[in-house]
Order: structure tokens, then sequence, then C-alpha cells
């Protein structure tokens, strides 16, 4: 069980067990006084945040143009072998060795691949990572896990490795259409589910209104949630890191199920889908309320959209399910809300109840 309260403090710098993060420009001197000790220096972009962020990158460390630049294309689909196996032919062509730094300037895409390959390459390379998106500045790049979809299963292959610093610069937030904001924010309503009743109340109150300078307490706040998590459980053995995948069981299979269609869903539009069902488990299994589990529905319902998903779909769906890492043998692991800010984590869920939850995705059941 986890539960902590939010801190109306917003901080500017956070430092965690193997890295510290800077959530202002004081990271980008930081890193300035570091660049001479790497031998070689590599930034791993995508055409987005090549076209819109690198120029803030470069402006505030001039050194950087030195850099050579990579850049694959954008989209989940791209966070696969390939890319990685691609960017590592093209680092061992330009002699980069262990004393080499990746800079990930991106969303979680860029930064799980890079994080990842940074690990392989060599048997580990530096790197850190500069999040573009807000789904990767409140968790895709920080705390440590990296990896790579294997075919259409989601972070199937990929590995622990942490940064050498973490730097969230929200002027990248500009540039980032409504959409990606949105999916980031399923995030946030994660943490406050999981974690925290008042930050829920927070992020659901002002959800509707935001613009992108006004994310600075959530984004702080969520990396703070995270850290005491990822402290308690930094390689996920004792167990309490599971509670970070509250609605991913669920959502994972669900936009592994999109990612084959023409119109995949974004991690986040995904996770906000998987956290209505995972509520409706928590409300028949582990004593979270009916009304408690309608206010999340109606919540999350309102602001994401949702697909149409007939039997033949869901039977597809519970395929990934089952495919996920978390399945142990024959049961497949949950992580329920006991109520709003409170989650428990190892319950055993049947196909039949996963079945049923989905029964929750719709809205004129509210
Ligand atoms: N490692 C972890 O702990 C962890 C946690 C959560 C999610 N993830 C992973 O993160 C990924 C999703 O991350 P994401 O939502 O950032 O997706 P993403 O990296 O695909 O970025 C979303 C889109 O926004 C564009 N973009 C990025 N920055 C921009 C900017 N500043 N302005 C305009 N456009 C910009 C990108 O080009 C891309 O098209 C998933 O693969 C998910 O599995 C990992
Ligand atoms: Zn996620």
């Amino acid at each position: 069980m986890f539960s902590l309260k939010f801190l109306s403090v917003t901080e500017n710098v956070l430092k965690t067990i193997h890295y510290t993060i800077f959530f202002n420009g004081e990271g980008y001197i930081t890193l300035q006084n570091k660049l001479t000790n790497y031998s070689s220096l590599f930034i791993l972009t995508d055409p987005q945040t090549s076209k819109l962020c690198l120029q803030h990158l470069l402006k505030y460390l001039p050194d950087l143009k030195k850099a050579r630049i990579f850049c694959i294309p954008f989209g989940e689909k791209e966070k696969n072998i390939q890319n990685c196996l691609d960017i590592c032919r093209q680092l061992n062509k330009e002699n980069a060795d262990r004393k080499s730094l990746l800079i990930n300037l991106g969303g979680g895409v860029i930064t799980d691949l890079g994080g990842f390959l940074a690990s392989i390459f060599k048997r580990g390379i530096y790197f850190l990572n500069i999040p573009t998106t807000l789904l990767a500045m409140v968790d895709a790049s920080t705390g440590g896990k990296t990896g790579i979809n294997l075919d259409n299963m989601k972070n199937e292959i990929g590995g622990f490795n942490y940064p050498d610093l973490l730097i969230i610069d929200k002027h990248y937030l500009k540039t980032l259409p409504n959409r990606e904001l949105k999916s980031g924010m399923a995030e946030l309503f994660k943490y406050g589910l999981i974690a925290d009743n008042f930050f829920w109340e927070e992020i659901k109150n002002r959800s509707k209104k935001m613009h992108w300078y006004d994310w600075n307490e959530f984004i702080y706040q969520s990396n703070f949630i995270k850290n005491n998590i990822v402290t308690e459980d930094p390689y996920e053995r004792k167990g309490l890191r599971q509670i970070l995948n509250f609605g991913h069981t669920i959502g994972h299979g669900i936009e592994s199920y999109f990612l084959t269609t023409y119109s995949p869903l974004l991690h986040g539009e995904a996770i906000a889908l998987g956290m209505v069902c995972e509520s409706w488990i928590s409300w028949k299994m582990n004593g979270l309320s009916q009304k408690q589990h309608e206010e999340i529905s109606k919540t999350l319902l309102s602001i994401y959209p949702l697909r149409e998903i007939n039997e033949q779909i869901l039977n597809q769906i519970l395929k990934y399910i089952r495919q996920d890492k978390k399945k142990l043998q024959e049961d497949i692991h949950f992580s329920l809300l006991r109520e709003i800010g409170i989650c428990t984590y190892n319950h055993k869920v049947s196909n039949d109840i996963i079945k049923q939850s989905f029964q929750s995705l719709k809205r004129n059941n509210l």
C-alpha cells in the first residue's frame, strides 16, 4: 500500500539515488560543465524534435553543435530493434567508445529506445534524457526503465539503465499538440489515483483549461511521487513498483492491438481506457467504492476517445494482455485501487473478470 500527500512546494532540483533531475536552466549549466568529460557527443532525435526542439537546446549549449545528430522516424512503431541496430552501426562508424555521451532529445519513444541502446552499445555508454513531451517529462524519461517493442508487443525487450542526468525544460511543451498533452495527462491522473487523492482532485479540476505554462507543479510532483516509489523498489523486485503499472496491464493490451490498425491510440489514450477497466476490477475485487469507480470513469471518458471494441477485437486484446510481461504462469497480476490515492498490488484476476471489465468502456454506462 502506498499513499502520499500532495506537496504544494515546487523545487528546481530533485536528487534521486541514481541521478539528478533539473527542472530549470540550471541543468544546461551542469551539462555544459560536464561535456568535456565525454570522448564524443551524439544526440538522438525524431523529425519533430529535430525541427522544434534542437535549436533551443543548441542555444543553451552551443558546444553541442559539434555533436553528431541521429534522427529516427517518429511514432511508437519506431521503438524497434531495427532502429536500435541502425544507430549502433552509426555509432560504430563514428568510432564512439565507452566514454561517449548520447543525449536523448524527445518523447518516450526516444528516451526508451535511446536509453536501451546506450546500455547495449559496447556494454554501455553514457546517456542523458531531455524529454520534450509531457508524458516523457512525468514518466517515460525517469525511473530507469528502457526498452523497445517486439513486433507489436510493448516493451518486450529492455532493461534498467539510469541516465547521467535529466533536464526537464517546460519550454518544449510550447509546440506539443493538444492530443499529445492529453496523452501525457493520463499518467498524471495515474499518479493521483495510485498515490495521492488531492493530486487527483487538482488534475481533475484543472485538466480542461490548461495551457503549456500551467504544468510546473504537476511535473515536479509526479517526479516526486515516482521517485518515492522507485527508490523503494528500483528493479520491481519487492513489488511496490508494480503500482506504477496501474491501468497498464489492460492499457498495453489495448495499445498493442490498435498499433496493428490504421489508427493507433497514443500511449496515454490507451492507458486511460486501461485505467477505466482496472478501476472497474478494483470496484469488483478490491473494495473501491462504486461512487469512486464512476467518478474515475466519468472523468477519463470525458477526455479520452473511445474505440469500438467488439468480441473479436476483445479476444485479440486479451491475447496481448496474456503475453504481457506481467503474466506469471497462468495468472495475470494486477495493481488495483482500494480507494482513490491508495493502490495495492499482486492481485490475481481471472480472464472472465478482465473480459467483463470492458463493459465499463461505454459512455452510456455512466
Ligand atoms: N520507460 C518508462 O518508464 C515509460 C513510462 C511511460 C511511457 N513510456 C513509453 O513512452 C512512449 C510514449 O511517449 P510519448 O507520448 O512521449 O510519445 P512519442 O515519443 O512518440 O512522442 C509523441 C509525439 O510528439 C512529438 N513531439 C515530441 N516532442 C515534441 C515537441 N516538443 N513539440 C512537438 N512535437 C513533439 C514526437 O515527434 C511524436 O510524434 C511509449 O512508448 C511508452 O511505452 C515509457
Ligand atoms: Zn505509461
